[in-house]
């Protein structure tokens, strides 16, 4: 059975000692509820480190809304034998009373990338995560750790965060995993109804529509965005929160489209969040 450590300082005595002997570290930090994108990260971190760290914690200073907190999946059981699959030797699971033993006073903000997206409508969200990131790179110590570029805007702060604040860790990033149907994995996938299920695949489909109409060559961002439009026209179940198409370091939206960029959005299906993103280069 893989190994599970809750407090910071008996993980950091476990680690210190194959990093003394030149053991490379890789660490996979997750909120649990872990699906086959999770097992692809930890696959690719596998493959690079000596010692393979992930975490497990649900962290509350992510979350704006108290019942997403409060219904977030929590399926440890499969969640270790997923770890074990994988390869992982520890799996770091603090409490959050072992994380914050008291109230966090000091954070992590990256203003300029999280004015848009995600960072727009969920007030706190990225300061949470960064700040958390930062607390598990601190007791962990990775070498590197991976990221998912399903979630593009973490991404970029995390990148972002360790280049501005000289971290010694390097950030590998893993393409999104996808349903066969499009649907990109997600924890919060196992919240959709049936019903929500079967039509959630339209997301990705106009997602793209737009990327499409952008590699054929459309400059304006107004009509490429019309092709994700149109296309969700069909689904009115599906309410877009937001569409944009972005400079990829900066998360800010571009005017006119240039030769590569990303396109981010989140939609809203029957009361679950869902966000994807998809990259052009023309
Ligand atoms: P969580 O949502 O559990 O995701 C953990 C990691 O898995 C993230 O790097 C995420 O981008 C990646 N991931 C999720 N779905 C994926 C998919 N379909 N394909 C590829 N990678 C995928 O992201 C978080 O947790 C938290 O914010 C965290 C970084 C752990 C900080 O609390």
């Amino acid at each position: 059975m893989v190994e599970a450590i809750a407090e910071v300082a008996a993980l950091r005595h476990k680690v210190a000692e194959p990093r003394k002997g030149g053991a490379r570290v890789g660490f996979v930090p997750t909120m649990g509820a872990l699906h086959r994108g999770h097992a692809e990260l930890l696959r690719v971190a596998r493959s690079q480190a000596d010692v393979l760290v992930a975490s497990i914690f649900v962290n509350p200073l992510q979350f704006d809304r108290k019942d997403d907190l409060d219904r977030y999946p929590r399926t440890w059981e499969a969640d270790l034998a997923i770890c074990e699959e994988q390869g992982v030797d520890l799996v770091f699971a603090p409490t959050v009373q072992d994380l914050y033993p008291q109230e966090q006073l000091t954070f992590v903000d990256a203003p300029v990338l999280t004015q848009y997206l995600c960072g727009a409508f969920r007030p706190g969200h990225f300061r949470g995560v960064a700040t958390v990131v930062l607390k598990l790179f601190n007791a962990v110590q990775p070498d590197f750790a991976c990221f998912g570029e399903k979630d593009a805007q973490q991404l970029a702060v995390i990148r972002r965060m360790v280049a501005d604040l000289n971290l010694p860790v390097e950030i590998v990033p893993v393409p999104t995993v996808r349903e066969e149907d499009g649907l990109a994995l997600s924890s919060r996938n196992k919240l959709l109804s049936a019903e929500d299920r079967l039509v959630a695949p339209r997301f990705a489909e106009a997602l793209r529509a737009v990327i499409a109409t952008v590699q054929a060559g459309e400059q304006d961002v107004a009509r490429a965005k019309q092709a994700a439009y149109q296309l969700l026209a069909a689904t009115p179940q599906m309410q877009v929160e937001y569409l944009e198409l972005v400079d990829a370091d900066t998360m800010t939206p571009v005017e006119t489209i240039g030769d590569e960029g990303l396109l981010a959005a989140a939609v809203w299906l029957g009361g679950v969040r869902l966000i994807d993103n998809m990259r052009w280069n023309r």
